[in-house]
Protein backbone atom coordinates (compact mmCIF):
# COMPACT_ATOMS: atom_id res chain seq x y z
CA UNK A 1 0.00 0.00 0.00
CA UNK A 2 2.37 2.64 -0.87
CA UNK A 3 0.73 4.02 -3.81
CA UNK A 4 -0.63 7.43 -4.26
CA UNK A 5 -4.16 6.46 -3.92
CA UNK A 6 -4.32 6.42 -0.16
CA UNK A 7 -2.82 9.82 0.32
CA UNK A 8 -5.30 11.36 2.84
CA UNK A 9 -3.21 14.44 3.29
CA UNK A 10 0.06 16.12 1.53
CA UNK A 11 1.77 19.09 2.77
CA UNK A 12 3.81 21.35 0.29
CA UNK A 13 6.28 23.31 1.35
CA UNK A 14 5.39 24.22 4.63
CA UNK A 15 7.57 27.22 6.25
CA UNK A 16 7.25 28.50 9.93
CA UNK A 17 8.84 31.39 11.53
CA UNK A 18 8.23 31.78 14.83
CA UNK A 19 10.17 35.41 15.33
CA UNK A 20 13.30 34.72 14.03
CA UNK A 21 13.37 31.22 14.74
CA UNK A 22 13.03 29.21 11.18
CA UNK A 23 11.53 26.37 12.82
CA UNK A 24 10.35 24.63 9.09
CA UNK A 25 11.90 25.47 6.32
CA UNK A 26 9.90 24.29 3.56
CA UNK A 27 9.07 20.20 4.29
CA UNK A 28 6.52 18.29 2.02
CA UNK A 29 5.18 15.45 4.01
CA UNK A 30 2.36 13.11 3.17
CA UNK A 31 0.18 10.75 5.43
CA UNK A 32 -1.70 8.18 4.18
CA UNK A 33 -4.56 5.69 5.27
CA UNK A 34 -4.00 2.52 7.00
CA UNK A 35 -0.64 3.52 7.50
CA UNK A 36 1.98 4.40 10.06
CA UNK A 37 3.81 7.37 9.06
CA UNK A 38 6.84 7.99 11.77
CA UNK A 39 8.52 11.54 12.01
CA UNK A 40 12.01 11.02 13.67
CA UNK A 41 14.37 13.90 14.77
CA UNK A 42 16.54 15.68 17.03
CA UNK A 43 14.99 18.16 19.71
CA UNK A 44 14.02 21.11 18.03
CA UNK A 45 14.07 19.74 14.66
CA UNK A 46 10.64 20.82 14.01
CA UNK A 47 8.48 17.66 14.68
CA UNK A 48 5.98 19.06 16.70
CA UNK A 49 5.75 22.15 14.79
CA UNK A 50 5.10 20.22 11.33
CA UNK A 51 1.83 18.54 13.84
CA UNK A 52 0.55 21.18 15.03
CA UNK A 53 0.32 23.08 11.48
CA UNK A 54 -1.52 19.54 10.26
CA UNK A 55 -3.98 19.37 13.10
CA UNK A 56 -4.77 23.67 13.67
CA UNK A 57 -2.75 24.40 16.73
CA UNK A 58 -0.82 26.63 14.71
CA UNK A 59 -0.76 28.06 11.07
CA UNK A 60 2.02 27.81 8.61
CA UNK A 61 3.95 31.00 7.46
CA UNK A 62 3.88 30.16 4.04
CA UNK A 63 2.49 26.62 2.23
CA UNK A 64 -0.56 24.69 1.01
CA UNK A 65 -1.63 21.83 2.90
CA UNK A 66 -4.52 19.47 0.51
CA UNK A 67 -6.88 16.63 1.54
CA UNK A 68 -8.26 15.31 -1.47
CA UNK A 69 -6.50 17.19 -3.87
CA UNK A 70 -8.57 20.19 -2.67
CA UNK A 71 -6.48 23.08 -0.81
CA UNK A 72 -7.50 23.47 2.99
CA UNK A 73 -6.35 25.43 5.60
CA UNK A 74 -7.30 25.12 9.48
CA UNK A 75 -8.19 28.06 11.67
CA UNK A 76 -8.34 26.15 14.85
CA UNK A 77 -8.22 22.81 16.46
CA UNK A 78 -11.93 22.56 15.71
CA UNK A 79 -11.69 22.69 12.17
CA UNK A 80 -9.03 20.16 11.70
CA UNK A 81 -11.29 18.14 13.79
CA UNK A 82 -14.11 18.20 11.29
CA UNK A 83 -11.52 17.34 8.24
CA UNK A 84 -11.26 13.60 10.27
CA UNK A 85 -7.81 15.05 12.03
CA UNK A 86 -7.07 15.29 16.04
CA UNK A 87 -3.94 15.20 17.83
CA UNK A 88 -2.50 13.82 20.85
CA UNK A 89 -0.05 15.98 22.60
CA UNK A 90 3.35 15.91 23.40
CA UNK A 91 2.67 18.36 26.71
CA UNK A 92 -0.20 17.21 28.94
CA UNK A 93 -2.91 19.54 27.75
CA UNK A 94 -5.45 18.01 30.53
CA UNK A 95 -7.13 20.20 32.83
CA UNK A 96 -6.47 18.57 36.46
CA UNK A 97 -9.61 20.04 38.16
CA UNK A 98 -12.06 18.26 36.23
CA UNK A 99 -12.69 14.43 35.93
CA UNK A 100 -11.59 12.13 33.37
CA UNK A 101 -14.74 11.98 31.54
CA UNK A 102 -15.22 16.02 31.25
CA UNK A 103 -11.70 15.95 30.26
CA UNK A 104 -12.50 13.34 27.30
CA UNK A 105 -16.30 15.15 26.24
CA UNK A 106 -14.07 19.16 27.01
CA UNK A 107 -15.95 21.49 24.33
CA UNK A 108 -17.99 18.61 22.60
CA UNK A 109 -20.55 17.52 25.39
CA UNK A 110 -22.91 15.18 24.49
CA UNK A 111 -26.30 17.16 25.00
CA UNK A 112 -29.90 15.56 25.56
CA UNK A 113 -32.24 15.74 23.57
CA UNK A 114 -34.18 18.57 25.64
CA UNK A 115 -31.38 20.42 26.63
CA UNK A 116 -28.62 19.79 29.85
CA UNK A 117 -25.45 17.67 29.05
CA UNK A 118 -26.27 13.78 28.99
CA UNK A 119 -23.52 12.77 31.40
CA UNK A 120 -24.66 9.04 31.93
CA UNK A 121 -24.17 8.50 27.90
CA UNK A 122 -20.48 10.48 28.59
CA UNK A 123 -19.59 7.80 31.59
CA UNK A 124 -20.71 5.46 29.86
CA UNK A 125 -18.68 6.01 26.93
CA UNK A 126 -15.78 6.63 28.98
CA UNK A 127 -15.78 3.51 30.71
CA UNK A 128 -15.41 1.68 27.60
CA UNK A 129 -12.38 3.67 26.71
CA UNK A 130 -10.71 3.30 30.09
CA UNK A 131 -11.47 -0.46 29.26
CA UNK A 132 -9.80 -0.18 25.78
CA UNK A 133 -7.01 1.39 26.96
CA UNK A 134 -7.22 -1.55 30.01
CA UNK A 135 -6.97 1.58 33.06
CA UNK A 136 -9.26 0.27 36.05
CA UNK A 137 -9.56 3.77 36.93
CA UNK A 138 -13.60 5.42 37.11
CA UNK A 139 -14.78 7.91 35.09
CA UNK A 140 -15.31 10.78 37.48
CA UNK A 141 -11.98 10.56 39.27
CA UNK A 142 -10.10 13.81 39.07
CA UNK A 143 -7.04 14.29 36.53
CA UNK A 144 -5.02 15.97 39.37
CA UNK A 145 -5.04 12.12 41.32
CA UNK A 146 -3.70 10.43 38.49
CA UNK A 147 -0.38 10.37 38.07
CA UNK A 148 1.77 11.19 34.59
CA UNK A 149 1.15 7.62 32.75
CA UNK A 150 -2.22 7.40 33.47
CA UNK A 151 -2.78 11.25 32.29
CA UNK A 152 -1.41 10.30 28.83
CA UNK A 153 -3.60 7.53 28.96
CA UNK A 154 -6.27 9.79 29.52
CA UNK A 155 -5.22 12.31 26.39
CA UNK A 156 -4.93 8.76 24.26
CA UNK A 157 -8.22 8.00 24.87
CA UNK A 158 -9.57 11.74 24.22
CA UNK A 159 -8.26 11.69 21.00
CA UNK A 160 -9.46 7.88 20.25
CA UNK A 161 -12.90 9.30 21.16
CA UNK A 162 -13.11 11.41 17.95
CA UNK A 163 -13.20 8.50 15.36
CA UNK A 164 -10.82 10.59 13.17
CA UNK A 165 -9.42 9.76 9.75
CA UNK A 166 -6.08 10.79 11.16
CA UNK A 167 -4.38 10.44 13.92
CA UNK A 168 -1.38 12.19 15.05
CA UNK A 169 0.57 11.18 18.06
CA UNK A 170 3.13 13.67 19.25
CA UNK A 171 5.56 10.82 21.99
CA UNK A 172 2.49 9.23 23.43
CA UNK A 173 4.37 6.76 25.24
CA UNK A 174 7.15 8.81 26.74
CA UNK A 175 5.32 7.84 30.11
CA UNK A 176 3.77 4.77 29.57
CA UNK A 177 5.52 1.38 30.56
CA UNK A 178 6.13 -1.70 28.31
CA UNK A 179 2.52 -3.26 28.76
CA UNK A 180 1.08 -0.17 28.07
CA UNK A 181 2.94 0.22 24.89
CA UNK A 182 1.72 -2.97 23.75
CA UNK A 183 -1.72 -1.88 24.60
CA UNK A 184 -1.68 1.14 22.77
CA UNK A 185 -0.04 -0.76 19.61
CA UNK A 186 -2.59 -2.90 19.62
CA UNK A 187 -5.16 -0.22 19.33
CA UNK A 188 -3.37 1.26 16.39
CA UNK A 189 -3.20 -1.70 14.91
CA UNK A 190 -6.76 -2.22 15.26
CA UNK A 191 -6.92 1.46 13.98
CA UNK A 192 -4.85 0.86 11.04
CA UNK A 193 -7.35 -1.82 9.80
CA UNK A 194 -10.14 0.42 9.81
CA UNK A 195 -8.41 2.72 7.40
CA UNK A 196 -7.34 5.55 9.97
CA UNK A 197 -3.82 7.58 9.28
CA UNK A 198 -1.96 7.49 11.78
CA UNK A 199 1.23 9.95 12.14
CA UNK A 200 4.08 8.68 14.71
CA UNK A 201 6.85 10.66 17.11
CA UNK A 202 8.87 9.18 19.61
CA UNK A 203 12.73 9.40 20.61
CA UNK A 204 12.10 5.78 21.77
CA UNK A 205 13.45 4.62 18.75
CA UNK A 206 13.18 0.17 19.23
CA UNK A 207 9.45 1.13 19.84
CA UNK A 208 8.63 2.86 16.93
CA UNK A 209 10.28 0.80 14.44
CA UNK A 210 7.70 -2.01 15.84
CA UNK A 211 5.11 0.06 14.16
CA UNK A 212 6.08 2.06 11.73
CA UNK A 213 5.41 1.54 7.21
CA UNK A 214 7.10 4.90 6.34
CA UNK A 215 10.10 7.10 7.83
CA UNK A 216 10.75 10.16 7.56
CA UNK A 217 13.50 12.45 9.21
CA UNK A 218 12.99 16.12 10.00
CA UNK A 219 16.70 17.48 10.73
CA UNK A 220 16.45 21.27 11.51
CA UNK A 221 13.52 22.21 9.71
CA UNK A 222 14.04 20.55 7.20
CA UNK A 223 12.97 16.92 6.01
CA UNK A 224 16.55 15.08 5.24
CA UNK A 225 15.25 11.45 4.56
CA UNK A 226 12.69 9.08 4.03
CA UNK A 227 12.45 5.16 3.30
CA UNK A 228 9.76 2.20 3.66
CA UNK A 229 10.01 0.19 6.58
CA UNK A 230 11.80 -2.74 4.89
CA UNK A 231 14.47 -0.50 4.21
CA UNK A 232 15.33 0.95 7.14
CA UNK A 233 17.19 -0.33 10.85
CA UNK A 234 17.85 1.52 14.15
CA UNK A 235 21.40 2.36 12.68
CA UNK A 236 19.66 3.79 9.54
CA UNK A 237 17.69 6.40 12.07
CA UNK A 238 20.50 7.30 13.94
CA UNK A 239 22.86 8.19 11.07
CA UNK A 240 20.31 10.15 9.65
CA UNK A 241 19.09 12.23 12.91
CA UNK A 242 22.54 13.18 14.03
CA UNK A 243 24.76 11.99 11.05
CA UNK A 244 27.20 10.01 13.31
CA UNK A 245 27.47 6.86 14.93
CA UNK A 246 27.42 7.33 18.89
CA UNK A 247 27.17 5.65 21.86
CA UNK A 248 25.67 5.90 25.27
CA UNK A 249 28.71 5.81 26.92
CA UNK A 250 30.22 3.38 29.61
CA UNK A 251 30.11 3.09 33.34
CA UNK A 252 32.92 5.58 34.41
CA UNK A 253 36.19 3.69 35.84
CA UNK A 254 39.55 4.30 37.15
CA UNK A 255 38.54 5.57 40.57
CA UNK A 256 37.37 3.79 44.22
CA UNK A 257 33.72 4.51 44.88
CA UNK A 258 34.17 6.77 48.80
CA UNK A 259 31.91 6.67 51.40
CA UNK A 260 27.99 5.58 51.43
CA UNK A 261 25.82 8.89 49.91
CA UNK A 262 22.74 6.97 50.29
CA UNK A 263 21.36 4.72 52.76
CA UNK A 264 18.16 2.80 52.67
CA UNK A 265 17.02 0.71 54.75
CA UNK A 266 13.87 -1.41 54.72
CA UNK A 267 11.78 1.48 53.28
CA UNK A 268 7.97 1.07 52.93
CA UNK A 269 5.44 3.49 51.10
CA UNK A 270 1.83 2.99 51.02
CA UNK A 271 -0.61 3.35 48.28
CA UNK A 272 -2.26 6.75 49.44
CA UNK A 273 -5.27 5.56 47.39
CA UNK A 274 -5.46 1.45 48.77
CA UNK A 275 -3.43 1.67 52.22
CA UNK A 276 -3.67 -2.00 52.06
CA UNK A 277 -0.63 -2.30 49.40
CA UNK A 278 2.62 -1.09 49.66
CA UNK A 279 4.14 0.65 46.94
CA UNK A 280 7.54 0.45 47.99
CA UNK A 281 7.51 -2.56 50.00
CA UNK A 282 10.22 -2.95 52.50
CA UNK A 283 13.31 -1.98 50.18
CA UNK A 284 16.96 -1.66 51.28
CA UNK A 285 19.32 0.43 48.98
CA UNK A 286 23.41 1.73 48.98
CA UNK A 287 24.75 4.40 46.67
CA UNK A 288 28.54 4.78 47.45
CA UNK A 289 29.84 8.52 46.51
CA UNK A 290 31.22 7.79 42.66
CA UNK A 291 28.39 5.22 42.12
CA UNK A 292 26.15 5.12 39.48
CA UNK A 293 23.08 2.79 40.14
CA UNK A 294 20.25 2.22 37.38
CA UNK A 295 16.97 1.25 38.41
CA UNK A 296 14.88 -0.69 36.08
CA UNK A 297 11.14 -1.94 36.49
CA UNK A 298 7.61 -1.50 34.48
CA UNK A 299 5.13 1.57 35.38
CA UNK A 300 3.74 0.42 39.05
CA UNK A 301 6.95 -1.10 39.89
CA UNK A 302 7.93 1.25 42.51
CA UNK A 303 10.53 3.14 41.08
CA UNK A 304 9.05 6.89 41.44
CA UNK A 305 7.25 6.19 44.49
CA UNK A 306 10.76 5.50 45.75
CA UNK A 307 13.24 7.96 44.68
CA UNK A 308 10.23 10.76 45.83
CA UNK A 309 10.22 9.02 49.48
CA UNK A 310 14.29 9.77 49.40
CA UNK A 311 13.71 13.13 47.98
CA UNK A 312 11.22 13.83 50.87
CA UNK A 313 7.81 13.82 48.64
CA UNK A 314 5.87 11.13 49.86
CA UNK A 315 5.15 9.88 53.02
CA UNK A 316 7.36 6.97 54.48
CA UNK A 317 5.57 3.87 56.13
CA UNK A 318 8.27 2.65 57.62
CA UNK A 319 12.20 2.30 57.42
CA UNK A 320 15.10 4.41 57.44
CA UNK A 321 16.79 6.48 54.95
CA UNK A 322 20.44 8.02 55.80
CA UNK A 323 22.21 10.84 53.82
CA UNK A 324 25.95 10.35 53.88
CA UNK A 325 25.39 8.52 57.21
CA UNK A 326 22.93 10.67 58.79
CA UNK A 327 18.62 10.52 58.64
CA UNK A 328 17.18 12.80 56.55
CA UNK A 329 13.85 10.60 57.23
CA UNK A 330 12.48 13.70 59.47
CA UNK A 331 13.59 16.50 56.85
CA UNK A 332 11.31 18.72 54.42
CA UNK A 333 11.67 18.59 50.85
CA UNK A 334 13.73 22.38 50.77
CA UNK A 335 16.20 20.62 54.09
CA UNK A 336 17.09 17.62 52.22
CA UNK A 337 17.40 19.96 48.85
CA UNK A 338 20.15 21.98 51.38
CA UNK A 339 21.74 18.95 52.25
CA UNK A 340 22.42 17.70 48.77
CA UNK A 341 19.82 15.32 47.49
CA UNK A 342 18.40 16.46 44.01
CA UNK A 343 15.21 15.11 42.30
CA UNK A 344 14.37 15.38 38.20
CA UNK A 345 11.40 13.88 38.85
CA UNK A 346 9.27 11.99 36.34
CA UNK A 347 6.47 14.63 35.96
CA UNK A 348 8.95 17.68 34.53
CA UNK A 349 5.91 19.43 33.35
CA UNK A 350 4.26 20.27 36.39
CA UNK A 351 6.83 19.60 39.04
CA UNK A 352 9.91 21.11 37.10
CA UNK A 353 9.59 24.23 35.31
CA UNK A 354 8.28 27.86 35.93
CA UNK A 355 6.20 28.24 32.63
CA UNK A 356 6.51 32.24 32.93
CA UNK A 357 9.97 32.11 33.25
CA UNK A 358 12.93 32.57 30.37
CA UNK A 359 15.39 29.85 29.99
CA UNK A 360 18.12 30.98 31.99
CA UNK A 361 15.78 31.79 34.81
CA UNK A 362 14.47 27.92 34.88
CA UNK A 363 18.15 26.79 34.73
CA UNK A 364 19.94 29.06 37.70
CA UNK A 365 16.24 28.68 40.07
CA UNK A 366 17.69 26.53 42.14
CA UNK A 367 20.60 27.42 42.72
CA UNK A 368 20.32 31.01 42.82
CA UNK A 369 22.52 31.58 45.50
CA UNK A 370 25.41 30.37 43.31
CA UNK A 371 24.74 33.74 41.35
CA UNK A 372 25.26 36.20 44.37
CA UNK A 373 27.80 38.98 44.44
CA UNK A 374 27.87 39.89 47.89
CA UNK A 375 24.49 40.02 48.98
CA UNK A 376 22.52 40.44 45.81
CA UNK A 377 21.73 38.56 42.86
CA UNK A 378 24.53 39.47 40.07
CA UNK A 379 22.43 39.51 36.97
CA UNK A 380 26.09 39.34 34.66
CA UNK A 381 26.49 35.92 37.16
CA UNK A 382 23.23 34.46 36.54
CA UNK A 383 23.23 35.32 32.72
CA UNK A 384 26.99 33.68 32.63
CA UNK A 385 25.81 30.60 34.84
CA UNK A 386 22.79 30.13 32.46
CA UNK A 387 24.88 29.55 29.57
CA UNK A 388 27.35 27.26 30.86
CA UNK A 389 24.32 25.03 31.82
CA UNK A 390 22.64 25.48 28.51
CA UNK A 391 26.47 24.61 26.79
CA UNK A 392 26.39 21.75 29.70
CA UNK A 393 22.83 19.70 28.95
CA UNK A 394 22.96 20.99 24.63
CA UNK A 395 19.78 23.18 25.20
CA UNK A 396 18.64 24.31 21.56
CA UNK A 397 17.65 28.09 22.49
CA UNK A 398 18.81 30.94 20.81
CA UNK A 399 19.64 32.47 24.32
CA UNK A 400 18.68 32.44 28.32
CA UNK A 401 16.40 34.86 27.49
CA UNK A 402 13.45 32.77 25.54
CA UNK A 403 10.58 31.95 27.32
CA UNK A 404 10.35 28.63 28.14
CA UNK A 405 7.39 27.90 26.71
CA UNK A 406 9.59 28.34 22.69
CA UNK A 407 11.64 25.71 23.49
CA UNK A 408 10.84 22.12 22.23
CA UNK A 409 9.46 19.09 24.87
CA UNK A 410 12.96 17.40 24.51
CA UNK A 411 14.81 20.81 25.20
CA UNK A 412 12.28 21.85 28.13
CA UNK A 413 13.45 18.34 29.83
CA UNK A 414 16.99 18.97 29.79
CA UNK A 415 16.26 22.64 31.39
CA UNK A 416 15.31 20.48 34.36
CA UNK A 417 18.08 18.25 34.39
CA UNK A 418 20.41 20.66 33.98
CA UNK A 419 18.39 23.31 37.10
CA UNK A 420 18.51 19.74 39.47
CA UNK A 421 22.60 19.85 38.13
CA UNK A 422 23.44 23.10 39.02
CA UNK A 423 22.79 22.91 42.16
CA UNK A 424 25.17 20.15 43.09
CA UNK A 425 24.29 17.62 44.51
CA UNK A 426 25.89 15.02 46.61
CA UNK A 427 23.13 12.67 45.66
CA UNK A 428 21.30 13.19 41.84
CA UNK A 429 18.08 11.44 41.43
CA UNK A 430 16.50 11.48 38.08
CA UNK A 431 13.63 9.66 37.05
CA UNK A 432 13.29 8.76 33.98
CA UNK A 433 15.84 11.56 32.17
CA UNK A 434 15.81 10.19 29.03
CA UNK A 435 12.35 10.10 28.16
CA UNK A 436 11.54 12.75 25.28
CA UNK A 437 15.35 13.42 24.34
CA UNK A 438 16.44 12.52 21.43
CA UNK A 439 19.63 10.31 21.29
CA UNK A 440 22.44 12.53 20.88
CA UNK A 441 21.00 14.09 23.59
CA UNK A 442 20.71 11.31 25.53
CA UNK A 443 24.45 10.64 25.43
CA UNK A 444 25.54 14.13 26.66
CA UNK A 445 23.10 13.96 29.32
CA UNK A 446 24.85 9.99 30.58
CA UNK A 447 28.41 11.80 29.38
CA UNK A 448 27.33 14.68 32.20
CA UNK A 449 25.89 11.85 35.23
CA UNK A 450 29.16 10.24 34.35
CA UNK A 451 31.34 13.13 35.21
CA UNK A 452 29.02 13.90 38.16
CA UNK A 453 29.81 10.26 39.00
CA UNK A 454 33.81 10.61 38.77
CA UNK A 455 33.68 13.56 41.07
CA UNK A 456 32.17 11.73 43.68
CA UNK A 457 28.57 12.33 43.63
CA UNK A 458 26.16 9.88 43.86
CA UNK A 459 23.50 8.71 40.70
CA UNK A 460 20.63 6.71 40.67
CA UNK A 461 18.26 6.98 37.33
CA UNK A 462 15.07 5.14 36.48
CA UNK A 463 14.22 4.01 33.06
CA UNK A 464 12.39 1.66 30.99
CA UNK A 465 14.96 0.81 27.82
CA UNK A 466 17.14 -2.22 28.80
CA UNK A 467 19.77 -0.40 26.80
CA UNK A 468 20.07 2.52 28.57
CA UNK A 469 20.88 0.40 32.13
CA UNK A 470 23.82 -1.32 30.17
CA UNK A 471 25.41 2.15 29.36
CA UNK A 472 26.87 4.15 32.41
CA UNK A 473 25.00 1.98 35.79
CA UNK A 474 28.13 0.21 37.51
CA UNK A 475 25.18 -1.95 38.85
CA UNK A 476 21.17 -2.49 37.91
CA UNK A 477 18.26 -2.93 40.15
CA UNK A 478 15.62 -4.38 38.79
CA UNK A 479 12.43 -3.55 40.53
CA UNK A 480 8.85 -5.15 40.64
CA UNK A 481 6.08 -5.03 42.58
CA UNK A 482 7.84 -2.65 45.10
CA UNK A 483 10.58 -5.16 45.46
CA UNK A 484 14.21 -5.23 43.98
CA UNK A 485 13.71 -8.76 42.24
CA UNK A 486 17.41 -8.80 41.11
CA UNK A 487 20.64 -6.95 41.10
CA UNK A 488 23.29 -7.28 38.45
CA UNK A 489 26.74 -5.70 37.29
CA UNK A 490 27.07 -3.94 34.13
CA UNK A 491 27.61 -7.36 32.36
CA UNK A 492 24.70 -8.45 32.55
CA UNK A 493 22.31 -9.04 29.75
CA UNK A 494 19.27 -7.00 28.25
CA UNK A 495 17.62 -10.87 28.57
CA UNK A 496 18.47 -11.19 31.95
CA UNK A 497 17.44 -7.63 33.16
CA UNK A 498 13.83 -8.04 31.47
CA UNK A 499 12.97 -11.57 32.74
CA UNK A 500 13.54 -10.62 36.09
CA UNK A 501 11.53 -7.57 35.53
CA UNK A 502 8.95 -10.15 34.14
CA UNK A 503 8.75 -8.96 31.12
CA UNK A 504 9.96 -12.00 29.14
N1 LIG B 1 6.15 29.05 20.57
C1 LIG B 1 7.40 29.10 20.14
N2 LIG B 1 8.12 30.24 20.16
C2 LIG B 1 9.40 30.28 19.70
N3 LIG B 1 10.06 29.23 19.19
C3 LIG B 1 9.40 28.06 19.14
C4 LIG B 1 8.05 27.92 19.60
N4 LIG B 1 7.67 26.64 19.43
C5 LIG B 1 8.73 26.00 18.88
N5 LIG B 1 9.77 26.86 18.69
C6 LIG B 1 11.08 26.52 18.11
O1 LIG B 1 10.87 25.79 16.91
C7 LIG B 1 11.85 24.77 16.78
C8 LIG B 1 11.18 23.43 16.54
O2 LIG B 1 10.51 23.02 17.73
P1 LIG B 1 9.61 21.70 17.82
O3 LIG B 1 8.85 21.79 19.09
O4 LIG B 1 8.83 21.56 16.57
O5 LIG B 1 10.73 20.56 17.89
P2 LIG B 1 10.56 18.97 18.01
O6 LIG B 1 11.17 18.38 16.79
O7 LIG B 1 9.15 18.63 18.30
O8 LIG B 1 11.50 18.63 19.25
P3 LIG B 1 11.33 17.58 20.51
O9 LIG B 1 11.91 16.29 20.07
O10 LIG B 1 12.19 18.20 21.57
O11 LIG B 1 9.90 17.54 20.89
C9 LIG B 1 12.71 24.83 18.03
O12 LIG B 1 13.88 25.56 17.73
C10 LIG B 1 11.86 25.58 19.02
O13 LIG B 1 12.65 26.26 19.96
MG1 LIG C 1 8.19 17.86 19.97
Amino acid sequence: MTTKDNVVLEARDIVKNYGGTRALKGVNFEIRSGTVTTLFGENGAGKSTLMKILSGVEQPTSGQILMGGEPVSFSSTTDAAEHGISIIHQELSLAPNLTVRDNIFMGREIMRRFGGVDYAEETRQTRALLKEMKLPIEPDTYVSDLRVGQQQIIEIARALSVNSRILIMDEPTSALAAAEVETLFGIVRDLLSRGVAIVYISHHLEEALEITDHAVVLRDGNMTARAERADIDLAWIVRNMVGENFDLGSPPEGYEFGESVLSVDGLTVLDPENPERAVVNGIDLDVRAGEIVCIYGLMGAGRTELLEAIAGRERVESGEILLEGKSILGDSIATRIEKGVGLVPEDRQRDGLVQTFSVGRNLTLASLDQSMSGWAISGKKEKQRARELITAVTVKTPGPELNIGGLSGGNQQKVVIGKIVATDPRLILLDEPSRGIDVGAKAEVFRLLADRARGGVGVVYTTSEVGECLSIAHRIIVMSRGQVSAEFGPDATKDMIMAASGEA
